[in-house]
């Protein structure tokens, strides 16, 4: 990695649609928070900025379910992200958000540029419009029937059964999500992005770290599957970008452009500005200028993300920041995979999924215990997996028995032996070339033994395998216990206690050296421990401040050093509390066949009280039911009106057995005109309750009331 003045980090702002779960958090905060904590430590000059996606179709859906506006979405949510986040250790620098006035600015200005310079075609083509509502549909709001799998709710850009991925325009019998109409084919003009003309230099870019003729970053330090992912979109050939949406929610073309009224940026123009936009705010915060953070190719810009927001750091935002012609381009793009969770994808629509918030409120005081096991497990080359088990014993064997034991039984003899201060140790002795033997047979190798792996650690930081620099870490700590069950103090204490102040001194060092190289990982845990050391708190460059002394053979811990009393950094996590978070996800999977039955229908257009008040409604008994010959679904029912008897073909044959169902009492639309079924008269309608699985319930009075009642 060549040496840069200064790194910006971003992560990729979540949408303000609904909480976080361990797959976002695994997948692009955890990491990058890793990464920027390790660089505070190496004394890197670092910006790590985030903040709320609070545009696109993904809010204001989330709005229309829960009957709210899309304000009162983003701002739960961006409170809950905020606290989320700090519960959990991420440390930005600056979180913002979309909605800041500042940001739309900011993107309005973006937009200007690329539009004054002549960037964007402009381009009329036909889009789905919903009548009824008078609005242009984005492809979350046209539902329809799947063309490859046939499932009747399919998105118009994606399908959620079969996973493929749709343009509206392929959905059978496409109906608004809005009106429940079937959208029409409506003449509309946006701004595209020519990206079919970047694709040579995007190509050069990825493939070979080259931009505009010089080396910019080395290809080899690319994860492989997102260099893959990119490769397989150019090799498919870039097609132009509409860079504008016919919305009523989201940044606002700038006025002075002439047919911006109605129109909105893009959400993946506007949302990728945003690190821009807080860079700016947390530059000004801090006097800086941010145009350094952006314009200086002296600078490291390293965008941590998931899988799925590959295409749109790697291809798309380049091209933008290229076409405005001032920024530099981001050196990686570190993308995790996804996460599963118990064996299954890990689902928001089905709540298949462990919520940071609420484990926070669950198992207080154990982030760093989830942090640990996310990062053990991180997705950073293929998709991982989670399991409740498999956190349990990375914690008791792991976090419990290696790493808290090792620096609790250090404390413990510290005390014991020393009443608390650090032993004495003769560095001279040490570093004077003597043979092992006399530093007792393990002293000066073992100190270099753990600069190394210190060195090794730092290595895979830098090259994003955090899951290599936490083994590091253990490894450090498993060291640290062989270190004391080869020399065992409390067996010779008596005998050779100037053997055993080496031993202690020396097993001291691990313990200051774990403090430090745990920080990024395990934040709190660190800071305890810290604490327990009487050590300052750690700041910036520490790490390399460490590294440089121990290179120098000198000493971390002076003798007589007093530290405080022992305690344990982690203890066991009872089977009980696993037990309960067991079940509480499987009490999800029960809950999900309701969850799905919740899946509503959107609700029809608007009628007039008169258009009811036509219907004619009457309670009703059925006394005969039976099959109708060569009709699977039909049943040919007798029904007691009270006035009169009639027949009413209904299809309900899947649904019910005829004998099961004489004498039940329903509603029935009397005024409706008779139609013939299968050569039988059918005079009326009987009312049915639906559920999303289609399901069929008979719909009464609560009373049992005659037939002929009318219903209002
Ligand atoms: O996938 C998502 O959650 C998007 N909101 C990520 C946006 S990243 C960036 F471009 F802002
Ligand atoms: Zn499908």
């Amino acid at each position: 990695m060549s040496e840069f003045k200064r790194h910006l980090v971003t992560a990729a702002l979540p949408y303000a649609n609904g909480p976080l779960h361990i797959g976002h958090l695994t997948g692009a905060y955890l990491p990058a928070d890793v990464y920027v904590r390790f660089m505070r430590l190496m004394d890197k000059e670092i910006a790590f900025i985030c903040g709320s996606d609070e545009h696109g179709a993904a809010i204001t859906m989330r709005a229309m379910k829960e009957g709210k506006t899309p304000a009162e979405i983003i701002d739960t949510y961006h409170d809950l992200f905020k606290k989320t986040f700090e519960g959990i250790g991420i440390a930005f620098d600056h979180y913002g958000r979309t909605s800041d006035p500042q940001h739309h600015q900011c993107s309005q200005d973006f937009f200007r540029t690329l539009y004054t310079k002549g960037i964007f075609e402009e381009r009329e083509s036909e889009q789905y419009f919903d009548e009824k509502t008078g609005q242009f549909l984005a492809d979350r709001y046209i539902k329809g029937t799947c063309p490859k799998c046939g499932y009747d709710a399919a998105y118009g850009d994606q399908c959620e059964k079969c996973g493929s991925s749709l343009s509206p325009t392929e959905l059978i019998e496409p109906r608004s999500v809005l009106s429940g109409e079937k959208p029409v084919f409506k003449k509309t003009t946006h701004w595209y992005l020519p990206l079919n003309k970047d694709e040579s230099w995007l190509r050069e870019f990825l493939e070979n770290g080259i931009l505009e003729g010089a080396l910019h970053h080395d290809p080899s330090s690319w994860k492989n599957h997102v260099l893959g992912q990119c490769k397989s979109w150019i090799d498919n050939g870039l097609q132009p970008r509409a860079m504008t949406r016919d919305l009523d929610w989201g940044v606002d073309v700038p006025q002075e452009i002439p047919g911006s009224t109605g129109k909105k940026l893009y959400v993946w123009m506007d949302a990728p500005i945003g690190y821009i936009s807080a860079t700016q705010q947390w530059a000004e915060k801090q006097g800086l200028d941010w145009r350094n953070y952006w314009m200086d190719t002296e600078t490291e810009l390293v965008h941590f993300i998931g899988k799925d927001n590959i295409v749109f750091h790697c291809i798309i935002f380049p091209a933008l920041l290229k076409a405005h012609g001032e920024f530099i381009l981001p050196s990686n793009v570190p993308a995790n995979q996804f996460l599963n969770l118990e064996d299954q994808k890990i689902s928001t629509s089905r709540n298949w999924a462990i919520w940071v918030h609420e484990y926070l409120e669950d198992l207080p005081g154990q982030q760093d215990a989830l942090r640990y096991y996310l990062v053990k497990n991180m997705p950073e080359q293929k998709d991982s997996e989670f399991t409740w088990k498999g956190f349990q014993d990375a914690y008791n064997n792991e976090l419990v028995n290696n790493l808290s034991n090792f620096v609790h039984r250090v404390l413990v003899l510290t005390h014991k032996y020393y009443d608390g201060h650090v032993p004495d140790f003769d560095p001279d002795a040490y570093f004077s070339g003597v043979a092992p033997d006399d530093m007792g047979g393990f002293h000066e190798t073992e100190y270099l033994w753990l600069f190394d792996k210190l060195d090794e650690l730092n290595n895979y930081w830098r090259a994003y395998d955090f899951r290599s620099a936490l083994k590091c870490l253990m490894e450090i700590c498993t060291a640290g216990n062989q270190l004391l069950q080869l020399n065992e103090p409390w067996k010779n204490q008596k005998e050779d206690p100037e053997m055993v102040e080496a031993v202690m001194n020396l097993a001291l060092h691990y313990v200051v050296v774990i403090s430090v190289a745990m920080h990024p990982f395990l934040p709190f845990a660190s800071d305890k421990l810290r604490k327990i050391l009487n050590l300052e708190p750690l700041r910036k460059g520490d790490l390399l401040a460490l590294m440089d002394q121990m290179a120098e053979g000198e000493l971390l811990l002076k003798s007589g050093h007093k530290i405080q009393p022992a305690e344990y950094l982690f203890s066991k996590i009872e089977d009980e509390i696993i037990r309960k978070q067991i079940d509480k996800l499987h009490q999800t999977l029960e809950n999900q066949s309701t969850a799905q039955s919740n899946n509503y229908l959107p609700q029809k257009a608007e009628i007039s009280y008169d258009d009811f008040s036509k219907m004619d409604i009457r309670t009703a008994r059925i006394l005969e039911a039976e099959a109708v010959p060569k009709a699977d679904k039909l049943l040919r029912l007798k029904l007691d009106l009270g006035y009169e008897q009639r027949i009413v073909v209904s299809g309900i044959a899947e649904h019910f057995k005829p004998e099961d169902i004489i004498g039940y009492d329903v509603l029935v639309l009397a005024n409706l005109a008779p139609r013939t079924i299968r050569g039988i008269e059918s005079r009326g309608m009987i009312l049915m309750a639906e559920n999303g699985e289609g399901k069929l319930s008979f719909v009464s009075p609560s009373k049992n009331w005659p037939a002929g009642y009318t219903v209002k």
